[in-house]
């Protein structure tokens, strides 16, 4: 039955409901069932996974979906080379490097006087992100790779910084951790499976036009 149906990757969390609730105003049904991981919108053929966020552009680039909703950064991040078909209209967010207030003008007085004599150690899931970012700026970093909870990393002494994102800033708050510089922004995008989009493109095309006549 699934030969069918288009198979759409989605983001497990938080960035699933906002999903969800845009698709439920065009009559697009997204269920998540229990512990079930997919579902099947039987009315527009559509197939939807629920995978962790850094596993979307895994399934895409292997076939397994042929289109996938991620975050700008996690596609960055995986390395693959996508279609980029269409950038939804939420869900952007703030990549920043977050730290203690009091580590604050110690970054920026030798950011300024390019004083940095050692490397910064930097907690983050955006390894790639954040050494190209910095290696830019020639400031040595050394990364910290982590999957998640990133905020832990400067209280337990783990880093010096982070970098993450930022959308209400509570996580950081709750933990006495501030923003230090806002390095970029992130997008919601629709990513396509080159080769699948090939052979099946009148069908991509018709259900990424349905979304963005959403916006
Ligand atoms: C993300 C991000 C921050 C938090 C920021 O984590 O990594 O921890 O959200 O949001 P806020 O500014 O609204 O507080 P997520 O909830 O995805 O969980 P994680 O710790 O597993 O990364």
């Amino acid at each position: 039955m699934s030969n069918d149906y288009l198979t759409i990757a989605l983001p497990k969390g938080r960035l699933l409901e906002q999903v969800t609730a845009f698709f439920a105003k065009y009559d697009i049904t997204i269920k998540e069932e229990s512990r079930k991981l997919d579902y099947y919108d039987e009315k527009n053929k559509l197939r939807f996974l629920f995978v962790k966020n850094s596993d979307v552009p895994v399934y895409v680039n292997y076939g397994v979906a042929a289109l996938g909703i991620s975050g700008s950064d996690v596609v960055y991040e995986s390395g693959f080379e996508f279609l980029k078909l269409g950038i939804l209209p939420f869900g952007t967010t703030r990549i920043c490097l977050a730290g203690f207030e009091k580590d604050k003008d110690l970054y920026f007085k030798a950011y300024s006087t390019g004083s940095f004599v050692k490397e910064i150690k930097i907690a983050t899931k955006f390894g790639k992100f954040t050494t190209t970012y910095f290696n830019e700026k020639d400031i040595p970093v050394q990364i910290i790779k982590l999957t998640g909870s990133i905020e832990l990393a400067p209280i337990l002494g783990l880093s010096d910084f982070i970098v993450d994102l930022v959308e209400t800033g509570t996580t950081l708050k709750e933990n006495n951790l501030s923003v230090i510089e806002e390095l970029g922004k992130t997008q919601v995008e629709i990513i396509a499976n080159p080769s699948l989009y090939k052979l099946d493109y009148k069908k991509i095309d018709n259900i990424v036009t349905i979304i963005e006549n959403m916006k």
